[in-house]
């Protein structure tokens, strides 16, 4: 399986990089939400050491949830068929939400999650992502508060994984474009 050993690449962003940024989104989120109160859903599991950065440094009330929506399966590319796989029980009507995301790459599955949430009557939907990748985008989705701009790279690391692994690398780096292409 060409997941084992491929090669990381650089260090993208360390944890260092992560948590300044995750702290300045956080002001932004604080000042827009002035004494409102939000409800953090993170998408699972790529969305979780990010989900907690961004709950650590916000100051305005908050709840969290999860939920998990797949669109990749086991491979390295999307499918463009999203399924929700698990929603919570949570009611959201009229309240603030914002989806805690690792990447949006084609922008699929925000699109449908969004479609999807907007029919339980929230207040507001806004995105929150760690990483947008404008270059494979295919549909018209853009987050609101965005982490990093990548490249078109496989990245990996901070929940990010290829084939389940690589998920708790403290740090965002990518593969080699070689190996994730012997899939
Ligand atoms: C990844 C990622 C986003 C989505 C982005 O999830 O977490 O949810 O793909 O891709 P898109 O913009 O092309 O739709 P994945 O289905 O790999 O699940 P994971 O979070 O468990 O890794």
């Amino acid at each position: 399986m060409a997941g084992k050993n491929a090669k990381l690449g650089k260090v993208l962003y360390t944890q260092e990089d992560i948590t300044r940024r995750a702290k300045e989104i956080c002001k932004q989120i604080d000042k827009d939400y002035e004494g409102e109160e939000v409800l953090l859903l993170g998408t699972l599991k790529g969305s979780i050491m990010w989900m907690v950065d961004i709950m650590k440094y916000l100051t305005v009330d908050t709840s969290i949830d999860f939920i998990t929506a797949s669109s990749y399966g086991s491979s390295s590319f999307s499918s463009g068929v999203v399924k929700i796989t698990y929603e919570p029980n949570v009611n959201m009507y009229n309240k603030n939400v914002i989806i805690i995301e690792d990447i949006v790459d084609t922008g699929n599955t925000l699109k449908y999650l969004i479609e999807k949430l907007e029919g339980r009557g929230p207040k507001s939907i806004k995105v929150c992502s760690m990483l947008n990748k404008e270059a494979r985008r295919k549909t018209d989705f853009k987050a609101d508060y965005v982490g990093f701009e990548i490249d078109d790279l496989f990245v990996v690391g901070y929940g990010l994984d290829f084939d389940q692994k690589y998920r708790d690398l403290p740090y965002i780096s990518y593969l080699d474009a070689e190996d994730v292409e012997k899939l």
